[in-house]
């Protein structure tokens, strides 16, 4: 199979590529094509000729997106239309990856795959256009949300560190951290979302939309103790409300990713030892 993976050097990207490994693989990031661009999307993706395409680039600056509105929904919003236009006249399926962000996050028992969307920021507005502009061209496609991703940066000039690695480079010059003890989703480890992407499209899948993220769900503040406990590090945490730290963009409060159509993954504590260790 013909694998086109395009984002192939962000966080998720680079695992997909390990993951495809022994397929054909295409990895292609901004430097191979930009994917805003509709001509060249179009024209690169037709010479290619993929038999399946999986887009992992985004704009995942979240607050950043309230003053870049149009960089947001250009890359995150109408790119992904361009993308899967482009596959579904290749004759290819689509992988496209959304995020938690899309949903108001009132719901406290959390969100199946068919729930409905309603996006508090500019960012979930930009992933939530990315959705509907996916399934208007193409019926090929698994659309995957995640939330909270972590697992190495990616290897792009403006790759951003996980909220894991964060944590970790503050713990190195502070004896104590007061985190949000709030907005309560699931992270999602990249190399286990990566595999997941291969059990979708080589099991017997419907397509449709997934929810990617592993097991469980907690706020900041109880993902960084996690941290901490595994990495030993003896600096004291703080719990404090989200309203301690301002940011211009409004987030979910409760946006949990129910699965109820994939084998249940295992446990984000697990896959965090794993990535610690
Ligand atoms: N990270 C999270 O916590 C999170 C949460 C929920 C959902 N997601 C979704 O999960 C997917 C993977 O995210 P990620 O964290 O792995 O992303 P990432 O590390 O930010 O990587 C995205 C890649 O896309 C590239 N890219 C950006 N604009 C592009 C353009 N115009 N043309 C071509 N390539 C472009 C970036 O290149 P540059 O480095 O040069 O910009 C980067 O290599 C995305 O759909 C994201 O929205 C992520």
């Amino acid at each position: 199979m013909k694998v086109l993976i395009i984002g192939a050097k962000g966080m998720l990207g680079q695992e997909l590529v390990k993951v495809f490994h022994d397929h054909e693989v295409l990895a292609w990031d901004r430097e191979d094509c930009d994917i805003t661009k509709k001509d060249e999307v179009q024209n690169k993706i037709q010479q290619a000729a993929p038999d399946l395409v999986i887009n992992s680039a985004a704009y995942n600056d979240v607050d950043g997106a309230e003053r870049n509105k149009d960089l947001a929904d250009r890359i995150n919003g109408y790119a992904p239309g361009y993308i899967a236009e482009a596959a579904d006249k290749a004759g290819a399926r689509l992988v496209h990856y959304s995020t938690d962000y899309v949903f108001r996050g009132d719901r406290k028992q959390g969100y199946k795959e068919d729930a409905m969307p309603d996006p508090i920021s500019v960012y979930g507005l930009s992933k939530y256009l990315g959705e509907l502009e996916t399934v208007k061209f193409t019926k090929k496609y698994y659309l995957i949300r995640l939330s909270r991703l972590f697992g190495k940066p990616g290897i792009g000039e403006d790759a951003k560190k996980s909220f894991v690695d964060k944590m970790l480079e503050l713990a190195k010059t502070r004896d104590k951290l007061d985190v949000i003890n709030e907005e309560v989703s699931c992270p999602t480890y990249a190399p286990d979302l990566a595999k997941r992407t291969r059990e979708i499209v080589e099991g017997d899948y419907d397509f449709g939309i997934y929810h990617g993220a592993n097991k469980g769900a907690c706020t900041w503040y109880e993902f960084c103790q996690n941290i901490f406990k595994i990495k030993e590090i003896s600096v004291k945490l703080n719990p404090v409300p989200g309203s301690k730290f301002p940011r211009p963009a409004k987030r979910p409060a409760y946006s949990i990713l129910l699965n109820t159509k994939l084998p249940e993954a295992r446990t984000w504590q697990e896959a965090l030892w794993q990535y610690l260790n």
